[in-house]
């Protein structure tokens, strides 16, 4: 079970009767909301009430009381004191809160997650965030698109939220916990969002997406963002699930389109019409060739669309998100040391340099987590490693992407 944690209230509620005793944690409140009342314009005592009442929007900087938290519990670490006073406040690292499972088929579920200090509210439609979720004590990341559109987030004064929307896969480790075995009150740790498959402002005049199965999500931040504004230009959706009781968001897709008569949405069901080929694009949409196309799916959709416009001359217009890097090589594996951290670990060769240094509770430094963005880069001081998606190899003094790299014989990170 992922380790649960619940607001502390005593801290704050006694500060007054117990003000002759002040601990090290009270002291730190008392700071905290003397900070905030000064810059917000509210009375400390106004302030102390309204955070009681779960309203964090009066912690105006999140900096200020950061550093007055590092001022106030040193030697101890900041975040011990941080967290007894809301789980979400964290200098180290941005925090979430699951407040909410929605289901929305058999196997996928919308998780609603409050966001702590430090998340961008201001996301563009698209992006995707990491999520790192603490499974029998060790931390797990894996990467989501933001189902939500931006001003969700912003319009709510007592912190933002955000949604990702999550199919279980099978044999999947961290899908299937998301989606069945997280419970509401989970703190979870949040990357920030990233990624350019994004939709522009102002949107281009003419736009096709072509979705399948779990690859809706950053489209339906698209597609909300526009009706929120209620300009949805000249837009053709193919969306492609196994059935209708799989289609993720079908109802409030189908009600999009009934509300914008400028949105066109295509539905293909496998088991009733077969998978939707690439060469039927012609027949959906005839003048795919004039459309800026944004294409999220499994990859042998992916691979045939990329495909498709490289042969029409026109991968300019062609945008892709991929869910997954193909790492269809082995390494041989080893023995691996993270010289910074001090740690150590036998290696198989299907096992990445990245997952490797996360099991172990190392911050390793990532982005996409599949071979794109090049934010995992570490220094490789010793040894060998392999790239898993197509068998390069890099030697010593070389930096390395650890979350599509094996260990090919012994080696050592600097991490
Ligand atoms: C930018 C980006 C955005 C993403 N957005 C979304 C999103 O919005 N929604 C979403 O659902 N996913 C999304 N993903 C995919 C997501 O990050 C995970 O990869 C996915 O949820 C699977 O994670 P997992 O831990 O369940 O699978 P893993 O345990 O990592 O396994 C990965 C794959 O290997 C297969 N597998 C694992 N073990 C075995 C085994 N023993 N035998 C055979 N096969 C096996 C699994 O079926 C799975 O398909 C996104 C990925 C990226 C990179
Ligand atoms: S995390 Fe993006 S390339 Fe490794």
């Amino acid at each position: 079970m992922p380790s649960t944690t619940t607001t502390p209230t005593t801290p704050l509620t006694t500060l007054k009767e117990r003000g002759r005793a002040l601990t090290g944690t009270q002291k730190l409140a008392t700071a905290a909301l003397g900070a905030s009342a000064a810059v917000v314009g509210a009375t400390a005592l106004e302030v102390k009430r309204r955070l009681l009442q779960g309203d964090v929007s009066l912690v105006p900087n999140a900096d200020l009381v950061r550093s007055v938290a590092a001022r106030m519990t040193t030697p101890l670490l900041p975040d011990d004191y941080l967290h007894m006073l809301n789980p979400l406040w964290s200098a180290r690292e941005i925090r979430g809160k699951i407040v909410e499972l929605i289901p929305e088929t058999e196997d996928a579920a919308t998780l609603v997650i409050k966001t702590g200090w430090g998340f961008a509210t201001d996301y563009q439609p698209g992006q995707y965030i990491g999520i790192g979720v603490s499974i029998d004590g060790k931390w797990h990341w894996r990467s989501y698109s933001i189902s939500s559109e931006p001003s969700e987030g912003r319009r709510q004064r007592s912190g933002g939220t955000i949604t990702i929307t999550v199919k279980a896969m099978p044999e999947g480790f961290m899908s299937a916990h998301l989606v069945r075995g997280l419970e509401p009150g989970t703190i979870v740790r949040l990357a920030l969002p990233q990624g350019d498959f994004v939709l522009p402002d102002p949107p281009p005049p003419k736009i096709l997406f072509w979705t399948g199965g779990s690859g809706i999500t950053p489209v339906m931040s698209m597609l909300r963002t526009m009706h929120r504004r209620d300009t949805i230009p000249d837009v053709v959706h193919i969306h492609s699930a196994p059935n209708r009781g799989q289609a993720i968001f079908r109802d409030e897709r189908l009600k999009l389109a009934e509300a914008h008569p400028t949105l066109r949405m295509v539905e293909n069901f496998d088991d009733e019409d077969g998978i939707l080929e690439v060469s039927r694009i012609e027949e959906i949409c005839p003048d795919w060739r004039e459309r800026q196309t944004w294409v999220c799916g499994p990859a042998p959709m992916l691979d045939a669309a990329e495909k498709h416009w490289q042969q029409a001359k026109l991968a300019k217009s062609l945008h892709i998100e991929r869910f997954s890097a193909q790492l269809s090589e082995a390494a041989e594996g080893g023995h691996v040391t993270f010289a910074v951290s001090g740690k150590e670990v036998d290696l198989d060769g299907a096992t990445t340099l990245l997952e490797a240094g996360e099991a172990e509770g190392i911050d390793m430094p990532f982005g996409c987590r599949m071979g794109i963005c090049h934010s995992c880069i570490v220094p490789l001081k010793k040894g060998l490693v392999k790239d898993l998606r197509n068998g390069a190899e890099y030697q010593q003094n070389q930096s390395v992407q650890t979350c599509v790299t094996a260990a090919a014989g012994d080696c050592v990170l600097e991490i």
